[in-house]
C-alpha cells in the first residue's frame, strides 16, 4: 500500500505546484520522437562497436578500441545491455544474447568480485530482463515468471555472493571470490552502499525462486546499519563488518552511502514494506536537519552533526529523484535546480563540487558520464510537468 499512497501524493503534490507556468513549452511528441531516435543509435553505436571489438570481455577500451575484463569475466556489457535492448524492441537481439550468456558465462570462476557491483549489474541486470521477457513478447518458459534462463543465472550469481553476508553483524564483506568465497585476508572494511543495496534484487529472487535465504541475508545487513546508525541518526561511510565499529565517519547522501538510501525507498514500495519506508524517513529527517543548506546538501560528521565537507557530489544527483518517490517534489525540484546550475556551468557534472567556492575540487574535476542526473530529470519531468 504504502508505495502506492506515496506515488499518488507525488501527483496530487505537482498539481498544485506552480512549476507548470514556467516558460519553457513541454516537450513536444515530435521532440520526443527524435530525441527517442538520437538515444537508439548512441545506444548502437556503442553496443555494436563492443560487439564487434570488445566480446567477450567485460568492457570496451575505447581509446585502444579492444576489451577487457573489469568487474569480473562475464561480457558484462551485454549483460548491462540485456534489458535495454527488450527496451527500444530489439527482441531478436535479445534472443540471441540470452543463447550467447547461457552458453559463455559461467560463475564458476576464480575472480576477486566486488559483491555490490555484482548484486546491481549482473544479478540486477539478469532479473529485469527476466521480468521484462514477457511485455517484450519474448517466448516463455512454463512456469515463469518463476522459471527461465536468466533467473536461473541470475540466481547462480547470486549463490556466489552469498558468503560474503556470513559475518557476526550479517552486514557483507565488500568482495568475495567467486569460486572459494571470502579471502581469508579480506577487509572487514565494506562501504555502507555495499552493505546495504541487495533488497530489491535479493527480495525478487527469493520471491521468484522460493529460496528465502538471499531476502534473509539482504535484510539482515539493512538491519546492521539500521542499529549501528548515530545518536542524532546518521550513517557514516565505511564499517567494520565484524564489529560494526564505523571506520569513515562521514555522512552525507553521496559516495560510499547513496544507494542504500535508495534501496530504502524503493524496497519500501516494491515490497509494500512500512518498516522499510519508516527507516527511510528517520533518516531523512536527520539528513534534512543536520546536511542540508539552501537546499544542497553536505557531508557532516555522523555524531557530532558537524561540516566535514562542503561538497556537492555528481554520484548524489539520484537524491531529487528520491525526494520526489516520497512526494516531496518541492525539495527534489530546489535541489534539482542546485545541481542544475552546476551542470550549465560546466557542461557536465564535476566528481566534487565545493559548494562555497563555487568551483570544482583539486584531481576530483572528472565527469565519468555517471546517467543520475538524466535519470533524475526522467523521473521529475513527468511528475512536473504537464504532457500534451
Ligand atoms: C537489433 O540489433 C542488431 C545488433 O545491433 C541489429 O543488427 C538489428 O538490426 C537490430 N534490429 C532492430 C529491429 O533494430
Ligand atoms: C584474490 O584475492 C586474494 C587475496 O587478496 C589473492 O591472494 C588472489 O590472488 C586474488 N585472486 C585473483 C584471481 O585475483
Ligand atoms: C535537529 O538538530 C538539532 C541540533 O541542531 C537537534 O537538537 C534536534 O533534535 C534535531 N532534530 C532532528 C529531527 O534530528
Amino acid at each position: 500500500m504504502i508505495g502506492v499512497v506515496y506515488l499518488v501524493y507525488a501527483g496530487l503534490l505537482s498539481a498544485v505546484l506552480p512549476v507548470h507556468n514556467a516558460r519553457h513549452s513541454p516537450i513536444t511528441q515530435q521532440d520526443m520522437a527524435k530525441y527517442r531516435d538520437r538515444v537508439k543509435s548512441m545506444f548502437y553505436h556503442a553496443y555494436n562497436n563492443y560487439l564487434d571489438n570488445a566480446f567477450p570481455y567485460d568492457e570496451l577500451r575505447p581509446l585502444t578500441c579492444d576489451g577487457q575484463d573489469t568487474w569480473g569475466s562475464f561480457s558484462l556489457t551485454l549483460i548491462d545491455a540485456l534489458d535495454t535492448l527488450l527496451i527500444i524492441g530489439n527482441t531478436t537481439e535479445f534472443q540471441r544474447v540470452v543463447n550467447v550468456l547461457q552458453d559463455t558465462v559461467d560463475f564458476d570462476i576464480d575472480v576477486n568480485a566486488s559483491v555490490f557491483e555484482t548484486n546491481i549489474r549482473v544479478v540486477g541486470g539478469l532479473l529485469s530482463a527476466h521480468l521484462l521477457s514477457k511485455r517484450a513478447g519474448i517466448e516463455l518458459e512454463p512456469g515463469w515468471p518463476c522459471s527461465g534462463p536468466l533467473l536461473r543465472m541470475a540466481e547462480d550469481a547470486a549463490r556466489k555472493l552469498l558468503p560474503a553476508f556470513d559475518t557476526p553483524t550479517g552486514m557483507p564483506f565488500g568482495t568475495v571470490n567467486l569460486l572459494k568465497g571470502v579471502n581469508p585476508t579480506e577487509t572487514p572494511v565494506t562501504c555502507t552502499a555495499g552493505v546495504g543495496t541487495y533488497i530489491i534484487e535479493f527480495a525478487t529472487l527469493s520471491r521468484l525462486t522460493g529460496n528465502p535465504e538471499f531476502e534473509r541475508v539482504a535484510r539482515h545487513a539493512l538491519k546492521g546499519l539500521w542499529e549501528s546508525r548515530s545518536e542524532i541518526g546518521l550513517v557514516g561511510n565505511h564499517i567494520d563488518v565484524m564489529t560494526s565499529k564505523w571506520v569513515a565517519q562521514d555522512a552525507g547522501i553521496g559516495a560510499g552511502i547513496d544507494s542504500y538510501f535508495e534501496y530504502l525507498v524503493k524496497g519500501a514500495i516494491l515490497l509494500q514494506d512500512e518498516e522499510m519506508m519508516s527507516m527511510f524517513l528517520d533518516y531523512n529527517k536527520a539528513i534534512q536537519n543536520y546536511t542540508k543548506y539552501d537546499d544542497w546538501y553536505v557531508w557532516v560528521q555522523m555524531y557530532k552533526g558537524t561540516v566535514s565537507m562542503p561538497i556537492f557530489q555528481s554520484l548524489e544527483a539520484f537524491w531529487p529523484g528520491l525526494q520526489s518517490l516520497i512526494g516531496d517534489i518541492g525539495n527534489g525540484m530546489r535541489t534539482f535546480l542546485n545541481y542544475y546550475t552546476v551542470w550549465k556551468q560546466f557542461g557536465g557534472l564535476p566528481e566534487f563540487y565545493n559548494i562555497p567556492q563555487g568551483f570544482t575540487v583539486d584531481k576530483r574535476e572528472g565527469y565519468p558520464l555517471r546517467p543520475g542526473k538524466f535519470l533524475q530529470s526522467v523521473v521529475l519531468y513527468p511528475i512536473t510537468v504537464d504532457l500534451h
